[in-house]
């Protein structure tokens, strides 16, 4: 078992990560709820539910919900119906909301505990890799039609309790999905770890060596958001790879690549840009041979057109005036945030695009 304790502007909260935890929450909880009410997705909630109650054997009044699986439950209608459902339960200022499942139960759930009562208290299981990212740091939120996370808020959760061994259950888009937040985080971080990474085939993954990177995945968001946790400055870094990954989601459409696989993609374009723009010597070529070792879907950037993909990054909140401001990195662990002519951005993206494709074809 590993533990850490992270330090929000309203408390401090701990991460617990280990194998078997979601079979032992009573003993973990911090102090005694009267009431819990525990929210899962449908494809969770056939896996893991029934070990997260029977680990709660002594709470009579424990209650659970079930969203769709998927980022749609992240609407308006989840929300309400959610919040019918505190009514319903008569949950009060004492009473605890568990969010069990992936990135999106966590914002949902948590924007539920946020504004129920202005404020319930709010426990995170996650359940996939990737939310060793979304877990921790306190945004919570859900969709609006016109974007991603429009309504939503900072909140911590009071534990984040991480069973590793329910990250057996993940199929391979999802371990793929999860990673390229971790690689994202060894990248801010240091080349010894970026190695260990880049050595991963995901075919033959470690379980302890994953726990391993998951605490480490979280110590650096952790130390980023202790120190700007309300993005005014060094948690933008946290945005590495995700310019361009947000414009690929959209273009290519919600649910055609997981939001990791487009971050992969997202960090080898600025790893690219970097070696250009600041002459930067980055690991480019171990990179490109794990994205293709472990299947990031390269091919699907090969209909794409540069100049729609830079007019979608425009949307993206980074823009200022005709520049669009990239994480790029000067070094491993040495981002920087540098503004980007719209034109220099869709010619890095033409021959990006024919390197990377020629890369996949010639393989
Ligand atoms: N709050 C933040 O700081 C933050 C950061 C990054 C991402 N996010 C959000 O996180 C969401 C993405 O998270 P995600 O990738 O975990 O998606 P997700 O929660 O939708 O999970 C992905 C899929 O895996 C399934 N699943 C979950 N756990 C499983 C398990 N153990 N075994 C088998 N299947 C399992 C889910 O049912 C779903 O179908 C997005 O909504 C994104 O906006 C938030
Ligand atoms: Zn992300």
């Amino acid at each position: 078992m590993k533990q850490l304790t992270i330090q929000s502007s309203s408390h401090a909260y701990d991460v617990i990560i280990g194998a078997g935890l979601r079979k032992k929450l009573s003993q973990k909880l911090g102090k005694s709820y009267k009431k819990i009410l525990i929210v899962t997705d449908s494809k969770v909630s056939s896996l893991y539910l029934e070990d997260v109650k029977a680990g709660l054997p002594d709470h009579e009044n424990l209650s659970h919900v079930i969203v769709p699986a998927g980022e749609a439950s992240k609407s308006m209608e989840q929300y309400s119906r959610l919040l019918d459902k505190c009514i319903e339960e008569q949950l009060d200022r004492s009473s605890l909301i568990v969010g069990l499942g992936g990135g999106m139960v966590g914002d949902l759930a948590g924007f539920v505990a946020s504004t129920y009562l202005r404020g319930v208290d709010f426990l995170q299981m996650p359940t996939t890799i990737l939310a060793h990212d979304s877990s921790v740091g306190g945004k919570v939120a859900i969709n609006h039609e016109q974007g991603k996370n429009l309504i939503g808020s900072f909140y911590s959760p009071v534990q984040v309790i991480y069973d590793t061994d329910t990250l057996r259950t993940l199929p391979d888009s999802e371990v793929r999905s999860g990673y390229g937040e971790v690689v994202k985080h060894a990248l801010l971080s240091d080349m010894d770890w970026v190695k260990e990474v880049l050595s991963e085939d995901f075919s033959e993954l470690s379980y302890s060596q994953l726990g391993d990177h998951l605490l480490a995945g979280i110590k650096v968001k952790a130390s980023i958001v202790e120190e700007d946790e309300k993005e005014h400055g060094v948690r933008r870094h946290l945005n590495l790879g995700h310019t361009l990954a947000h414009a690929l989601e959209s273009d290519l459409g919600y649910g055609e690549i997981t939001h990791g696989e487009a971050v992969a993609i997202g960090i080898f374009f600025a790893m690219k840009v970097s070696e250009k723009v600041l002459e930067s010597t980055l690991p480019v070529d171990a990179y490109s041979a794990w994205l293709k070792t472990n299947e990031y879907p390269v091919e699907k950037l090969s209909n794409l057109n540069p100049e729609r993909l830079v007019n979608r990054m425009k949307w993206d909140k980074k823009t200022i005036e005709d520049r669009i401001h990239f994480v790029l990195l000067k070094g491993v662990g040495s981002p920087a945030v540098v503004p980007i002519p719209e034109d220099d951005l869709v010619n890095h993206l033409k021959e990006f695009i024919e390197e990377v494709i020629q890369i996949d074809e010639r393989d």
